[in-house]
């Protein structure tokens, strides 16, 4: 517990959170409510129960099946909201937060829908709150390159509420390379660039690789896979590319939180940082990740203090708002 309160006490980003993946069975129901949607769980706790994840595909269909309730620019603030308060709550000054919109337009809703609802509790929340919250936009690596490409045209009136792109989803039959091109005109529009390389995926080292050298990534989401691959190692290393790492999500997706991997990535001198990918749905927000990362690999403090800095280190920050978080 005075692990916990030191946790608590830092200042922390959080650069790995899939807005989508904080949706609370409560607010599931109350959105399903507002909008007249039947859901197949009568109690939220029934929900959570029936959450017992194995794998990244046994995730994703229950992720993507419960984003049927959100409908309106309201759902989305309300959803963004709920969010930006917890992590308020645990010392989060800052968060560079993943929406997924082909989840949604592909449902029907429209684009400007789901940016308005959510750069508004963005700009609440800044105002009443105190954190700085900004947009990634994730294309869905299972869709084709095509619905990104024009995904991401869609994305350009909105140039100024996003701070870059990533990429996510389904990773087995999906390469970064299927991507170069529309990830080469995001550069081109002036997005930063980012990729998920899930934990111990098929083909995951060759991904690495991939995003790294070929796509020219400004940052790897996951990535712990490299520890294996010397070359990967250095790679990273020599281009200064941070990696948002995900414990407790690991702990889900494969059969442990990776922290051996995670602290000998650190030890060699990567800008390792962690975070909580889908926190509603594996049940630990930031704070926790840190918490059960601590326990699981033995970290001291210099460790943790090191894993929050890095945060801001890694993040798309100006240098002047950099400096006055570290
Ligand atoms: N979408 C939401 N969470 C994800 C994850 N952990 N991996 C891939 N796609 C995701
Ligand atoms: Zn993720």
């Amino acid at each position: 517990t005075d692990l916990r309160e030191f946790i608590a006490g830092l200042p922390k980003a959080e650069l790995h959170l899939h807005i989508e993946g904080t949706l609370e069975p409560e607010l599931k129901f109350a959105l399903a409510r507002r909008n007249g949607i039947a859901l197949e769980h009568a109690t939220a706790e029934e929900v959570r129960a029936s959450y017992d994840f194995d794998s990244l595909s046994s995730f994703l269909t229950v992720y993507y099946d419960s984003m049927r309730v959100l409908v309106t620019a309201d759902d989305f603030y309300d959803l963004a909201m709920a969010y930006l308060i917890k992590a308020a709550g645990q010392n989060v000054r800052y968060a560079e937060i993943f929406f997924d919109p082909q989840a949604h337009t592909s449902r029907g809703v429209p684009f400007p829908t789901i940016i308005g609802g959510l750069r508004r509790a963005l700009v609440d929340a800044r105002r009443d709150l105190g954190i700085h919250g900004e947009l990634i936009l994730c294309f869905l690596r299972d869709f084709t390159a095509e619905h990104a490409m024009s995904t991401l045209m869609e994305s350009l009136p909105y140039r100024d509420w996003i701070l870059g792109v990533g990429l996510d989803s389904d990773e087995r039959g999906n390469p970064p390379a299927k991507f170069a091109e529309v990830f080469a005109r995001a550069r081109a529009e002036g997005y930063l660039l980012t990729m998920h390389c899930d934990i111990d995926q098929e083909g995951t080292h060759e991904h690495i690789r991939q995003a790294v050298e070929d796509i020219r990534v400004d940052r790897i989401d996951h990535g712990s896979n490299a520890v294996e691959r010397p070359e990967l190692v250095e790679a990273i290393k020599e281009r200064g590319l941070g990696l948002t790492c995900c414990p407790v999500s690991n702990g889900w997706v494969v059969d442990g939180m990776k922290g051996p991997e995670i602290v000998a990535l650190l030890d060699a001198g990567i800008p390792v940082t962690i975070n909580s990918d889908d926190p509603a749905y594996f049940g630990a927000y930031v704070a926790e990740n840190y918490e059960r990362l601590a326990a699981d690999a033995d970290l001291d403090r210099d460790q943790l203090v090191r894993l929050a800095r890095n945060s801001f280190e890694v993040a798309w920050l100006s240098g002047r708002e950099r400096e006055q978080y570290l």
